[in-house]
């Protein structure tokens, strides 16, 4: 049921050495290209990455918060096309989402990687040094990569409880749940 994945759903940042199959990858490439787009222009581009020497140069590509994609089997970098879509930004992030969604799903772990307005060093951004590493033209932007692998780390989806239930108002800001 979706919404039990929902509910268990957690950023995965370690995973195990085993392989993720073609026919998996395959249904994660379905899951991306079934996410919504407005007006269906369809602005993403998806680069599924599995060399393990491309992996751990991504995970070089910003200093903080991409280092375990060197231990990932799979990543899936989102990159969107500007002059596609005034919303591609949207648009990625919801492909992204469905591929972290699909992934867990599958029995798989993710963790998104935020690439659009990051920095790799105070001369290069973490998209310009993507885009020179996988030849992806100047005129497309990348918006996060999906590191993806078996879990090595469990983790409880969040409880109930802790939920922000204080930011949900009903009818006007600032009206707390009846
Ligand atoms: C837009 C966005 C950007 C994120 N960027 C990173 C990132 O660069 N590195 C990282 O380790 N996690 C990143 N995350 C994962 C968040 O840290 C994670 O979703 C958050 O801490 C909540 O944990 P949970 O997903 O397990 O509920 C990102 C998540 C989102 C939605």
């Amino acid at each position: 049921m979706f919404l039990k994945q929902i509910q268990t759903r957690r950023s995965i940042r370690k995973f195990t050495d085993r392989s993720v199959d073609k026919e998996i990858i395959d249904q994660l490439i379905e899951a991306a290209l079934r996410a919504p787009s407005s007006r269906d222009f369809r602005p993403w581009r998806f680069i599924v990455v599995d060399q393990p020497d491309l992996l751990a140069k991504l995970a070089d590509a910003k200093p903080h918060g991409a280092s375990f994609l060197k231990n990932a089997p799979l990543g899936f970098v989102v990159c969107g096309d500007p002059d596609g879509s005034d919303v591609w930004v949207e648009d990625c992030a919801i492909a992204s989402t469905f591929i972290h969604l699909a992934a867990h799903d599958l029995g798989l772990g993710s963790c998104w990687i935020q690439i659009r307005k990051r920095d790799r060093s105070p001369d290069k951004t973490a998209d310009a040094y993507i885009k020179e590493l996988l030849d992806i033209p100047d005129n497309m932007a990348v918006e996060s990569i999906i590191a993806i692998g078996y879990p090595d780390e469990t983790k409880s989806g969040h409880s109930k409880t802790a939920l922000a239930y204080d930011k949900v108002f009903f009818n006007h800001f600032g009206k707390a749940m009846p």
